[in-house]
């Protein structure tokens, strides 16, 4: 049995990610019996970004809390819930500028919460949420994984940051690149992904 947590991000409705991602949730949970997928569309319900009640609150105990950091920080509280409940996590995204859309940002911001996700030691920050795998399900429609645009990819060195802070190190990367490069570069990159992640559900 596996608890698969599927995040998927793009504003895009023809999707590479979405799409490739879904297929993994699919392949994986077909692997053990009674699995479970619950699916987050950050698209579809999009979170509000974080404001000062978040700001002023995430840190705070929970008595010390006014109404206004209660209501958001529930949100957060709820979306933890989820990750603590997975033992796999799935993450699909495009890159928007060089980085991860928007509201996948939104959402990060409200799980790397001190206390809850990580916690502050004398010998630096350690994660509070251990034992997950994770699947990184990327789309580009440049090729970032070599060459003069590397140093521009802050799509997978941001996600491994923030969930290695939160104590999420066994990460496995799917890249879709190059899409833009045409429809059949694009079909040749969509191919290659689901080879990759039969060959990981195999
Ligand atoms: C607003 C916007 C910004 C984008 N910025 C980049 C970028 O910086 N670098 C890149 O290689 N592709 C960029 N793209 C192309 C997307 O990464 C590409 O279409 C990818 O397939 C999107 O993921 P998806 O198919 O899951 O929606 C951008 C696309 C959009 C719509």
């Amino acid at each position: 049995m596996s608890n698969i947590l599927l995040i998927t991000s793009s504003p895009r409705l023809e999707s590479h990610s979405t799409k490739v991602a879904r297929s993994l949730a699919g392949q994986l949970a077909l692997r053990a019996p009674n699995s479970t997928v619950a699916h987050r569309d950050l698209t579809r319900e999009p979170l509000p970004h974080i404001d000062d009640s978040f700001a002023t609150g995430r840190a705070l105990p929970v008595d010390q809390l006014t109404p206004a950091q209660k209501e958001v920080l529930a949100i957060s509280d709820n979306l933890l819930k989820e990750v603590f409940a997975a033992d796999t996590i799935i993450i699909a995204a495009g890159m928007i500028n060089f980085g991860i859309p928007s509201n996948l940002k939104a959402y990060i911001d409200y799980i790397v919460r001190p206390g809850v996700a990580f916690r502050y030691t004398e010998k630096g920050p350690e994660g509070l949420i251990k034992g997950k795998k994770a699947y990184l399900v990327l789309a580009r429609g440049g090729i970032y994984s070599e060459g003069p645009m590397q140093q521009f990819n802050f799509q997978d060195t941001y996600l491994r940051a923030a969930l290695s802070l939160m104590g999420v190190t066994d990460i496995e990367v799917i890249t879709i690149e190059g899409v833009a490069f045409g429809p059949e570069a694009a079909d040749r990159a969509v191919s290659a992904a689901m080879d990759k992640v039969a060959a990981l559900a195999a």
